[in-house]
């Protein structure tokens, strides 16, 4: 009744990239254009990566995403690379000056381990003195808690590519610690549920994110609480991090510095 390629189709409406989210794209898009190549890892039905491409990025691009339907829709642009896989198989060595993770696709790394596994396959598809730039939900501003019925915003009406008219809206299942399970649900206008989607997410505050991302050997460049890159501050909602791995060109950098 509401298939997978459905709810990839369903994402790109809710959630479309540029028009929808401007000040995501205000950040995203120059790191992306200023580098030669660019692995974005969680990148969905590819919707940023196709935009890259229409506004001339000319160098490599790639999209990583274990969702099969939403790489169906990805694929439809044939001049960007799409792979199946999680983050932790991003592949090593591949030398990419920049990797992004956008649309909070970092929360959906809910443990230590999964953190560290796609951390470590990260850092290592990076050139040294590459870039890691993303964002995870400040947990400070509680976001779970608007995703309620009760809440007007969280409930939309909407029409499908195939003309059909739906509402969707998010229920919360758990919060235990900084892990949250909620679902969405896709209903006729008559109320009769066509599909449940679950998901699980982590909120990792400051100090418990920097301790992950200096593990596996980044060091923080910049971290800011909004998308035109305020400080974090005790009402920001995001963490947007623009991480760096050390290494060679660092160095090199550094000596050319020194010398000149
Ligand atoms: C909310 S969507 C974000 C999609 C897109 N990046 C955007 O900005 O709209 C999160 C994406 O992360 C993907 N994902 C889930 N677990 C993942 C993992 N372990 N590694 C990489 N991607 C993952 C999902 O399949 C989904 O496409």
């Amino acid at each position: 009744m509401f298939s997978d390629d459905d709810a990839a189709a369903m994402y790109d409406i809710l959630n479309p990239w540029g028009p929808g989210r401007p000040r995501e794209e205000g950040f995203y898009l120059p790191l992306i254009m200023a580098a030669e190549s660019v692995l974005d890892v969680g990148c969905g039905t590819g919707a940023m990566l196709r935009v890259a491409r229409e506004r001339g990025h000319r160098g490599r691009l790639t999209g990583l995403d274990p969702d099969r339907a939403a790489l169906r829709r990805a694929r439809a642009r044939a001049d960007v690379t799409w792979v199946e896989g999680i983050a932790a198989d991003a592949e090593r060595g591949a030398g990419h000056d920049l990797v992004t993770m956008t649309g909070h696709a970092f929360q959906d790394l809910v443990t230590d381990e999964d953190v560290r596994g796609s951390l470590a396959a990260i850092h290592a598809a990076l050139r040294p003195g590459g870039r890691f730039a993303f964002e995870t939900r400040h947990p400070q501003a509680r976001a779970w808690e608007t995703w309620t019925r009760t809440n007007p915003a969280d409930e939309v009406a909407f029409s499908d590519g195939n003309g059909r008219d739906l509402r969707y809206w998010h229920e919360v299942d758990s919060v235990d610690g900084d892990v949250v399970a909620f679902h969405g649900t896709v209903a006729a206008p008559d109320g009769r549920v066509l599909r449940v989607l679950t998901e699980t997410v982590r909120f990792l505050d400051v100090p418990a994110l920097n301790a992950l991302l200096a593990a596996a050997g980044f060091t923080i460049e910049g971290q800011y609480g909004d998308w035109e890159r305020g400080p974090i501050t005790a009402s920001s909602r995001e963490i947007i991090t623009v991480a760096r791995r050390a290494g060679r060109a660092d160095t090199a950098e550094r000596a050319r510095t020194i010398v000149g």
